[in-house]
């Protein structure tokens, strides 16, 4: 099986590239990677020397390299985006150029190559919108409610569209927030991890009352690899681990695990049209035999141990960070007292 794992050097598509070489034998890997600033070669380290793995520099908008990378490529998992919600409120016009026109230059390449046998469009469950009650099935109403979110979306239906236009076998993954070693430290898990290593207070935005279902990465990876193999064309399956937690409940769990109390949380100002709460139907993946082996609080120690473990890693990488992050994107501490999550 001949793999090219686009954004394969950043947090999710480095973790699917361990994936797929500790199951299979028998592969190749093609990584193209424009290296952005959440991108990290440490990730791909292990697999430099290996006859079975190439790195490609470059970006998916750009058809040239776009066509030598997929020559002959069995499997396209793309995870290349940009991702930030936060960055996408101040800066929309990356997002519509990776999220969607770099969807369309893959997938127009992807109809040369008449031996494809899978494109995994790696979507997100933001593309929802907010539920208040309920969870979403495949079915649900799409309503993205920030440039990020409504960006994805734009490149995931350009992709069914290919399924439907020109028979390209797509499948299209919607997972929930994933967290686990080597995230970006702008995501809220390693942000508050590493704020609390440096013994700086956590910014929680407004109350902290939004809601959203923790996936580890290793269950998200194992449900792409299952869908890589089982995934029907043309379809959607969502991807959650049925973890939900409110952001306050999340950083209290932070909070004990690293032996710290609420003293460290600093409320500030919340994003402008923040959702409120995510939360998916996953029985259709489950369906196929996928479950989730971990539950939130074991994530999490093994993510709090892999960063106390890995200063090298990220402490290169919180020097170089939009300081904005590390008080509060969108302002400061702000007066407020503890209790007002759910
Ligand atoms: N992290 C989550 O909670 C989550 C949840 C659901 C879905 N997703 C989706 O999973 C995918 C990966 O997310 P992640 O958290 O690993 O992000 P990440 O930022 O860690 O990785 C993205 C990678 O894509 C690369 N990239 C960005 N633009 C590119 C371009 N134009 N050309 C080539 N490479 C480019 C970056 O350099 C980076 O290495 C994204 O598609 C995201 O929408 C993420």
């Amino acid at each position: 099986m001949k793999y090219l794992i686009t954004g394969g050097a950043g947090f999710i598509g480095s973790h699917f590239v361990d994936y797929i070489y500790r199951k299979y034998d028998d592969l190749h890997v093609t990584v193209l990677d424009k290296l952005g600033y959440s991108a990290n070669l440490e990730n791909l380290k292990p697999y430099f020397q290996r006859s079975n793995f190439e790195f490609v520099k470059g970006d998916i908008t750009d058809a040239n390299v776009v066509a030598k990378v997929m020559k002959d490529i069995d499997v396209v998992v793309n995870f290349a985006a940009e991702v930030a919600v936060d960055r996408s409120i101040d800066d929309p016009v990356s997002f519509l150029k990776t999220d969607v026109l770099g969807v369309y230059t893959l997938l127009q390449e992807a109809r040369n190559q008449k031996g494809l046998r899978k494109f995994i469009q790696i979507s997100t469950d933001e593309v929802y919108g907010q539920i208040l009650e309920g969870s979403f099935s495949e079915e649900s109403v799409l309503k993205p409610r920030n440039p990020y979110s409504a960006s994805k979306l734009g490149g995931e239906r350009l992709a069914y569209s290919f399924f439907e236009t020109y028979h390209l076998p797509v499948v299209m993954t919607r997972g929930s927030n994933t967290y686990g070693p080597r995230a970006y430290l702008e995501k809220v898990i390693p942000l508050f991890i590493t704020n609390l290593l440096n013994d700086v207070p956590v910014p929680v935005y407004g109350k902290g009352q939004q809601v959203r279902d923790w996936l580890f990465v290793e269950d998200h990876c194992s449900a792409i690899d299952l869908l890589t193999h089982q995934g029907v064309s043309g379809e959607v399956y969502n991807i959650g681990a049925e973890q939900e937690c409110s952001n306050l409940d999340l950083t209290r769990q932070i909070l004990a695990l690293m032996d710290k109390d609420e003293s460290s949380i600093n409320f500030v100002t919340d994003r402008p049209g923040h959702d409120l709460r995510y939360s998916l139907n996953s029985s259709k993946l489950k369906a196929l035999g996928w479950k989730p082996k971990y539950v939130l609080k074991d994530g999490l120690e093994k993510t709090i141990d892999w960063y106390r473990m890995n200063e090298d890693w990220w402490r290169p990488v919180r020097e170089k960070l939009d300081q904005r992050y590390i008080v509060g994107f969108w302002g400061g501490k702000k007066t407020q007292t503890i209790g007002g999550g759910r």
